[in-house]
This record gives structure tokens, sequence and C-alpha cells, in this order.
């Protein structure tokens, strides 16, 4: 082929005598557990990851990057964000750290100045976002609509979308907009017909906003019950801002994702726990409504698979950082740094339903980063500090 046949970089070994940790810490597999290979080498054959395993035993490679003990990780999926929009609120996030408390109602704010800019206002700030996503790390990353809430403006934003990821949701059913305020249900109606039928299109996922002062139960089914019929897999926003439906939905309707979580029932924990549905947790917008972060452990010890992502949007979490979450889920979440990462990685993917990333193993796409660091644990030791030093995507480096 006419990609280089080998790329390897190579975790060389810390200077000989010291005990600290360094190599490739990855997934064994796909949904495999985390595990971290000391002096490690990888090899990269056509964008594919070809072979990992002790540097001493690597076989022979056309092109060597000596990575110089460095860690070397999967890139980060980050399997939840709302880049498609226009404008700022940092006078709500201000007026919040002054004690106001968070509303769904800024959402409208967003849709506005949304539906106020041009195409070329809209692709700009999502290739800014994009590219602030690549540059810390994240090699896969979602991207839900739910600005527009009209047949028109939700699918340019799904085509937009769609420009720049594969992982494109359709979140008609974010807040029922101003002008259907007296009528609900003929959002709803339109949501699961003419809108869907021009969103649907475009994207893979749908999602719906399952929350007091969003969409209830039988609404949210409705909604995530039409997008099966076009081929979109469910995922939800539940039990963010309190205790809701939305969790035994996700796992009644077969979700690949619950996101937020969290304010869970005991009840939640358990229909989690013995699902394939994902916990996807996302600290940074409990960090920016100072909210209770969710509580990682207890669903990590009840046996749920977990996630972390960013939920990168304008009103609850502006951040496109997952190094900046899994500091936040060590510290605050009880998760140790090995859990912290694995969610990051592997738990994005299994969130995003994909069996091609999140982990360094043969029959995984060569999409990683290297880190200005010994280990994975600097992610979380080092906050705030940018500590992505490239990222590979199909083997190719593009930070
Ligand atoms: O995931 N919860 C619903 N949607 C976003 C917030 C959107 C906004 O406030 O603009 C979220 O937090
Ligand atoms: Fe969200």
């Amino acid at each position: 082929s006419a990609e280089p046949t080998g790329v390897a970089p190579a975790n060389t070994a810390k200077p000989a005598g010291t005990a600290q940790p360094g190599g490739t810490a990855q997934p064994s597999g796909p949904g495999g557990s985390f595990a971290a290979i000391g002096d490690a080498a990888l090899v990269i054959e056509d964008g594919w990851i070809a072979w990992t395993g002790p540097a001493a035993q690597a076989p022979a490679a056309d092109e060597v990057v000596d990575a110089a003990g460095r860690a070397v990780l999967p890139g980060f999926a980050d399997s939840h964000a709302h880049l498609v929009f226009a404008g700022e609120r940092s006078a709500e996030f201000a007026a919040r750290m002054a004690g106001r408390k968070y509303t769904a109602g800024g959402i409208r704010t967003t849709v506005a100045a949304t539906r106020a800019a041009s195409d070329a206002e809209l692709r700009a700030g999502l290739g800014r976002l994009a590219g602030e996503m690549l540059a810390q790390g994240s090699t896969t990353f979602e991207c839900k609509s739910g600005y527009g809430l009209t047949v028109p403006d939700e699918a340019r934003a799904v085509a937009l979308a769609a420009e720049i990821t594969g992982e494109v949701t359709y979140l008609g059913a974010h807040v029922v907009p101003a002008e259907f305020a007296g009528d609900p249900g003929g959002y709803v109606d339109l949501v699961c017909g003419p809108m869907l039928d021009a969103c649907a299109p475009h994207c893979r996922w749908a999602d719906v906003f399952c929350e007091r002062g969003a969409f209830g139960a039988d609404e949210a089914r409705a909604v995530l019950t039409a997008g099966l019929g076009r081929g979109l897999l469910p995922r939800i926003h539940a039990s963010q801002l309190g205790p809701g439906p939305g969790i035994v939905l996700a796992v009644e309707i077969g979700a690949a994702s619950a996101d937020h979580c969290t304010f869970l029932t005991d009840a939640d924990v358990d229909a989690l726990a013995s699902s394939d549905t994902v916990a996807t947790l996302l600290p940074g917008a409990e960090f920016s409504t100072r909210q209770p972060y969710p509580d990682a452990r207890r669903l990590l010890d009840a046996g749920a698979t977990v996630a972390l992502a960013t939920d990168c949007n304008p009103g609850t979490s502006y951040t496109t950082s997952m190094p900046f979450c899994i500091a936040l889920a060590v510290r605050d979440m009880r998760m140790t740094t090995e859990e912290a990462v694995w969610s990051a990685t592997a738990g994005g993917a299994r969130a995003l339903r994909r069996t091609d990333i999140g982990y360094l193993a043969p029959g995984a796409r060569a999409d990683l980063i290297i880190l200005d660091a010994p280990s994975h644990a600097h992610l979380a030791y080092r906050p705030g500090v940018p500590l992505i030093h490239a990222v590979y995507k199909s083997g190719r480096r593009v930070g």
C-alpha cells in the first residue's frame, strides 16, 4: 500500500534503574480492561495497529518514532458534545458562580443566536471546537444538533456536523422552542415527523433531553422510537438536574448510553449495571453548574460501564478538554486514574458502540496520543497542563 508500512511510537525505556511506569496504557481489546505495557512499542500498518508489546521484541518497521519514554494512549473518544451553535453565555456562567441556579431555559438564548447565524459562522465555530478537541487528544468525537429546533435549522446543524464527524446525533428534542410553548405535543410530532425526515440521512444517533422542563418519559420514548424507525440508534440525556424516568427508559429501549446520571436512584443503578447501556458522566457540566458530581464509584461498584465525555456546549460545560474531565473524575468522582483513562477511551468507544477505537492492540485503528509525561496518571496529577505531545489518527500525525 502507499501508506508507510510501519510507524513505531516506541516508548523507550525510562533511564535504566528508575522504577517509574512508562509505556502504553491501553485496554487490551475492544471493551477490555486497562492494561499498561512498560518499555513498549507498537507497529502501525495501513492506519491500523498491527502489533503491540515490549520494545525489545518489536518487529522491524520502515519508519520509527521514538516516544522517548513518554506514555502512549488511545486517543480519547468524546462521546457527548454539542458543537453546532453561535454565541456564548459567559454572563449566565458568571451569574451561576454568584449563586444563580442553572435551568434549561438558557438553551433558548443559544437557539436564538444559532438561528441568526450564517452557515459560514456555524462552520467556523465547529472547526474551532473540533481543532481544540484534536489538540487535546480527542481523536473521535460525537456532535449533536439541538440549537436549531426548526426543520431547516436542525437539518443544517446535522449536515454541518456530518462534515467533521461520523458520530452525528439528532437532538431536535433538546427543549420545546418558545414558539411551541403552548403546544408541546405539536413540537414532539414535528420532531418525530418532518424534522426527523430531514435530519436522519445525516445522523447515526437520536437523543432526547428527558428532564423536568424538557421532555417527559412518554415524549422521550416517542422520539427515540421514531428515530429507531429511521435507523437512528438511541442515546439519552437523563437525570442531570434531578431524578427522573430517563435512565430506566434508556435501558428499556436499549440506548447505547444514558448521559449525565447525576441523580440516580438505586433502581437506576441496578438497571444500568444489568444492561449494555453505558453510563456517560459529564463532570464539566457539574463543574460549570455547581452541582454535585455524579458518583462514579457507585456505578462502577455495581458493575455498570462508565464513560467520560465533555458535554461541550455554551451553557453547562464550555470545555473541549477530556484531560480536564479525567482530572475532575479522579479528584471528585472517586475514579482511579486507570478507571478515568479507560472511561475516556474505551468507555467512550463503548458509548458509541465502536469496536475499532478506544484501545491499542491489533484490530484497533491507529488513533493514539503521546503524552508529555511518563504515565497516564499525569493527566489528573498535572491538571490544566497541556500534556498532549502528539496526536495520530489512522497512523498519521495530525497534532
Ligand atoms: O447536556 N442538558 C441539556 N443540554 C446541555 C445543556 C445545554 C445548554 O444549557 O445550552 C447539557 O448539559
Ligand atoms: Fe449534553
